[in-house]
């Protein structure tokens, strides 16, 4: 049997994106039993349609829901587009609200942004659409860890120890809240 996994979700497909880096951080950091696992299919799925959400469903539609059935927790982490979620991952969210697989499951984020509004905007929109799937917002695994691009190393990683600590405390309080 594999092990209980933590999804993690970038809204970005960028190369050296600071949304992904911080869930590669977040990836190191998550206690055994579970295992990370980086959802890598955003630029694949298609457009929602709901002509399209009947079997036989598309492929990347499949393979998203079978992640997020998996996972025993779900971790996102997102820029802001225009004062809002990136249509990417709007469109994500959108292909689970016909699967049940995010009902209930504990779901939190990690806001990297050091923006004047701090991507308030976005944020916002992601509870909007998380209430409305009904996901299992964990408050204290949703947080703001600012983090600039020259944090990132050219390896990709995060060596901060600060920014590592509070990355650590909310995949910590994810795990203390998966039943
Ligand atoms: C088209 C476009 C629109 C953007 N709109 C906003 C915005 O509304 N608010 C904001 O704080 N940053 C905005 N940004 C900046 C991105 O959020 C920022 O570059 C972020 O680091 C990108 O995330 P990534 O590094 O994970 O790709 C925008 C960037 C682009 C390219």
């Amino acid at each position: 049997m594999s092990a209980p996994s933590i999804l993690l979700i970038s809204g970005s497909v960028r190369v050296g994106s600071v949304n992904s880096a911080v869930l590669g951080a977040a990836a190191e950091l998550v206690p055994a039993p579970f295992a990370p696992v980086h959802y890598r299919g955003l630029a694949a799925l298609p457009h929602f349609n709901p002509d399209l959400d009947r079997h036989p469903l598309p492929q990347a539609v499949v393979e998203l829901r079978e992640a997020i059935a998996k996972a025993s927790a779900v971790l996102v982490s997102t820029p802001e587009y225009a004062g809002a979620l990136p249509g990417a991952l709007k469109n994500l969210l959108e292909w689970t609200i016909g699967g049940i697989e995010i009902t209930g499951k504990p779901t939190g984020w990690i806001n990297p942004s050091t923006g004047p509004t701090g991507a308030a905007g976005t944020y916002a929109s992601l509870r909007t659409v998380l209430t409305y799937t009904d996901a299992g917002i964990v408050e204290a695994a949703c947080v703001d860890v600012p983090v600039t691009r020259a944090q990132i190393g050219t390896d990709g990683r995060i060596s901060d120890a600060g920014i590592r600590a509070r990355v650590g405390h909310v995949v910590d309080a994810l795990v203390a809240s998966i039943g």
